[in-house]
């Protein structure tokens, strides 16, 4: 995996200790293979509760090495104890769904709030070189497509998060900046866009990953849902690529101190991918659904900070992103969740 992303400044890397928050979901797991492939040796820090274990063992961390520790961010001596071990800190553990945190707002600030200022507390007394710390896109609500119309966010705009999840997202790039700026720990924040890739899995009651969701009821020869008929657009970034800007922001110069978008600058509108999943399925039906409370209209990155700052690009096409995720899910049937084909639970 190294040879992908060929970059003098990974070497900076080896032999390096990284904490990941979170390191045993979808993104943070992507982190910590691609950290091992640069030499790095990362230690995960996650409650690994987010799925169920048939999902959860195709993110391929083992929970019994040594270097994974199941434990909560909330735990003040064990982050404590794990940031005075770390050269660097990537903070990726989060109540990582809008649906959820509307559903239990209680539960996103014990996570993404508490969790968040008990890991700062700990970096902030450690030898740790730099935290990044990973935001969202959805910090930016509708930004400015008033007319409905595909709106480009960039990062000097003002913020108007539309949902609990994106709320506590910007409390913490907020307090990122307030306890780490002027500190001995750099930091960098990342506002990662849409993730889709191998092996996203759907939550139940969820509205978010619409890949997993719509490959899924595909597979499962259940319609396509088109949430207010499709027309709001993504910007859909592989989780590959999102991980290697995620380690690109721990290393890179210019990237100190700064809020950076993760996305490929490119607006796909959900009916599209939709149709980019259908073609591999050609009974594949549609239907048009409501659109979710908290769901943004949505945009697209300015990546101009991304390519200036991070030197780093996208290098999977949607297209191909897609092709990836189908064949994965058709050599993984297992990978489809029970509750996915309950319809109770396909309501939400
Ligand atoms: N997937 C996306 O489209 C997307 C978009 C923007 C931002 N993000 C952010 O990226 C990060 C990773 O998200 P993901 O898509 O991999 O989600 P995920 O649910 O797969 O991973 C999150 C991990 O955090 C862990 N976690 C949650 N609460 C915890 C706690 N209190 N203590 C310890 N561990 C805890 C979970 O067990 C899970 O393994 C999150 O911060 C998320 O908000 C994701």
């Amino acid at each position: 995996m190294a040879d992908a992303y060929p970059d003098p400044r990974l070497r900076e890397l080896a032999g390096s200790s990284v904490l990941v928050t979170g390191g045993g979901g979808l993104v943070g797991s992507r982190i910590v293979a691609q950290l091992a492939a640069h030499g790095a040796h990362p230690i995960v820090l996650d409650r690994f509760d987010a799925y169920p274990h048939s999902v959860r063992d195709q993110f391929e961390v083992d929970r019994h090495a040594a270097h994974v520790v199941l434990g909560d961010v909330r735990e003040r001596a064990t982050v404590r104890w794990l940031a005075g071990r770390a050269d660097f800190v990537i903070h990726a553990a989060a109540y990582a769904d809008v649906a959820a945190c509307t559903r239990r707002p209680d539960t996103a600030f014990a996570a993404n709030v508490h969790g968040t200022q008990t890991v700062l507390d700990a970096v902030a007394e450690s030898p740790v070189k730099r935290l990044v710390f990973v935001s969202s896109a959805s910090v930016y609500g509708h930004g400015d497509a008033a007319g409905g119309g595909a709106a480009r966010f960039s990062e000097e705009q003002p913020l108007t998060p539309i949902s609990v999840y994106a709320n506590t997202k910007l409390w913490g790039e907020h307090q990122v900046r307030l306890m780490l700026g002027g500190s001995g720990t750099e930091y960098a924040i990342v506002r990662y866009f849409s993730v889709y890739g191998d092996p996203q899995v759907p939550k139940p009651g969820s509205h978010s990953w619409m890949v997993p969701w719509m490959a899924m009821s595909a597979e499962t020869g259940q319609p396509l849902r088109l949430n207010g008929g499709g027309r709001q657009v993504r910007d859909m970034v592989h989780v590959d690529d999102i991980a290697n800007a995620t380690i690109l922001a721990l290393v890179a110069d210019q990237a100190a101190g700064q809020t950076i978008n993760i996305g490929t600058g490119t607006p796909t509108s959900v009916r599209e991918i939709a149709y980019l999943i259908a073609s591999h399925y050609p009974d594949a039906a549609f239907v048009e659904t409501p659109m979710p409370g908290g769901d943004p209209r949505g945009g697209y990155a300015d990546t101009r900070r991304a390519t200036d700052m991070l030197g780093w690009h996208p290098t999977i096409t949607l297209a191909d992103g897609i092709d990836r995720y189908v064949a994965w899910l058709k050599s993984t049937p297992g990978a489809i969740p029970d509750w996915f084909t309950t319809p109770a639970t396909l309501a939400a």
